[in-house]
C-alpha cells in the first residue's frame, strides 16, 4: 500500500479526472484544489482524495497546499485566454509555473509532474499558447532541486473531451460543417494512456529530466476526424473545408463570439501537426481512437453514460 500524498493542481478537469483514478488505484492519497468544490461533487465521494476550494494563484495558498506531498503534478491549461494579447496564457501557464517551482522548494516537494503540449516552444511556438506552455516547460526544468517530467501530448480523446464530443454535438446540429484548417494532422491520444503515463513516470526515477510526447498510434487530418466523428453517430453531413484564407476569417469572427469556440491563438497552434516522431513511453501501448470514440459518441459504456449525465445535470 503506497501512502504518498500527491496534489493535482487542475486535478478536477478532464485528464485529471482519468489520473485520479489511476492514482488511487496505487494506493497515492490524492489532493485536488479547485476553484469550484460544488462543480465537482461526484469526486467528494472518493476515498483518500482530498477535494479543496482554493485560489493556487495564492502563494501562500499554494504552499499550504503542497504541505505534506511527495509529489505535485501540474494539469493546469487553458486553450484560450479572454483577453487577445497572450496576458491570460501567460499568467496560466508561466507565471503558475514559477508559483509552483517556489512552493515545492518551500515545501520541500523534489518531485514534479508537468503537463506541456506538443510543439510546446518558448521561442519559435507560433501562438501564444504554444509559446507560454513551451516558457513553463522550460523554466520548470531549468529549477534546482526539482526533479520535473514533462508530458508533450496531441489532442486527447476519452469520453469527456472537448474533441470528439465537440465536433459530434456540432454535427448534430449544423447540416453542414464548415472547417477551418482541415488538412492540420494529429495523432490523436486516450485519455486513460496519459494518465497511465504519468502513474508510471511518478514511480520511475528515469524520467526525471525527461519531456515525453505523448501520441495515439495513427496520424489523421482534421477533416478525417470530423468525418469520422460524423460516422460514429450515424450523421450524415457535409463537412466543408476552408482554404487558408477563410480559415483566417473565421478564426478572425469567431474570436469574438461568446466562448471563442475557434481563435486566432487556436488557428496559428494549428500552422504546426500535432504528430509525434517516437513511440510511446513506459512500454504502454497506446489506444487506437476507433477502440473508444464509438462507445462514448453514441453512449453505449456505462462511463460515458455517467459523462452524459454530469454534463446534463
Ligand atoms: N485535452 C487536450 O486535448 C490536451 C492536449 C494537450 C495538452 N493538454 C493540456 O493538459 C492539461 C489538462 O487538460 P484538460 O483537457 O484536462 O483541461 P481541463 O479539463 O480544462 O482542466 C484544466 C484544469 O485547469 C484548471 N484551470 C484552468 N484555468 C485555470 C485558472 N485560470 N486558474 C486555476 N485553475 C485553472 C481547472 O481547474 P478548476 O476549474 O477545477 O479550478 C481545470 O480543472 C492542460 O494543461 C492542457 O493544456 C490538453
Amino acid at each position: 500500500m503506497n501512502l504518498q500524498r500527491v496534489c493535482l493542481l487542475g486535478g478536477a478537469g478532464f485528464v485529471g479526472r482519468h489520473l485520479i483514478y489511476r492514482l488511487a488505484e496505487r494506493g497515492y492519497r490524492v489532493r485536488v484544489p479547485t476553484r469550484r468544490r460544488e462543480r465537482h461533487r461526484d469526486l467528494m465521494v472518493l476515498p483518500d482524495l482530498e477535494l479543496i476550494e482554493a485560489d493556487i494563484h495564492d502563494p501562500k495558498t499554494l504552499c499550504r497546499l503542497f504541505a505534506d506531498c511527495a509529489a505535485a503534478v501540474n494539469l493546469v491549461g487553458i486553450l484560450n485566454e479572454k483577453e487577445h494579447n497572450g496576458r491570460g496564457f501567460y499568467h496560466v501557464h508561466v507565471e503558475l509555473a514559477h508559483k509552483i517551482a517556489a512552493a515545492c522548494h518551500k515545501q520541500n516537494v523534489k518531485r514534479l509532474l508537468h503537463m506541456s503540449a506538443l510543439n510546446a516552444d518558448a521561442r519559435n511556438g507560433p501562438s501564444f499558447y504554444l509559446r507560454s506552455k513551451g516558457q513553463a516547460e522550460d523554466f520548470l526544468h531549468n529549477t534546482r532541486d526539482l526533479h520535473v517530467t514533462s508530458f508533450r501530448p496531441s489532442v486527447i480523446f476519452g469520453p469527456e473531451d472537448r474533441f470528439f464530443n465537440r465536433f459530434a454535438k456540432l454535427l448534430r446540429l449544423a447540416p453542414l460543417l464548415p472547417l477551418a484548417c482541415p488538412r492540420a494532422r494529429f495523432a490523436p491520444v486516450y485519455v486513460d494512456d496519459v494518465a497511465r503515463a504519468f502513474v508510471h513516470a511518478l514511480q520511475d526515477r528515469c524520467s526525471f529530466g525527461r519531456r515525453y510526447d505523448l501520441c495515439g498510434p495513427h496520424t489523421y487530418t482534421l477533416s478525417q476526424l470530423v468525418e469520422y466523428t460524423a460516422s460514429v453517430i450515424g450523421a450524415r453531413r457535409r463537412v466543408i473545408g476552408l482554404s487558408d484564407f477563410l480559415s483566417r476569417c473565421q478564426a478572425r469572427i469567431f474570436e469574438y463570439l461568446p466562448g471563442k469556440p475557434f481563435s486566432w491563438d487556436n488557428y496559428q497552434s494549428l500552422r504546426v501537426d500535432s504528430v509525434c516522431r517516437g513511440g510511446f513511453p513506459f512500454g504502454i501501448q497506446p489506444t487506437p481512437l476507433e477502440a473508444a470514440v464509438p462507445g462514448y459518441l453514441t453512449h453505449k459504456t456505462s462511463r460515458s453514460r455517467y459523462a452524459a449525465y454530469r454534463s446534463h445535470a
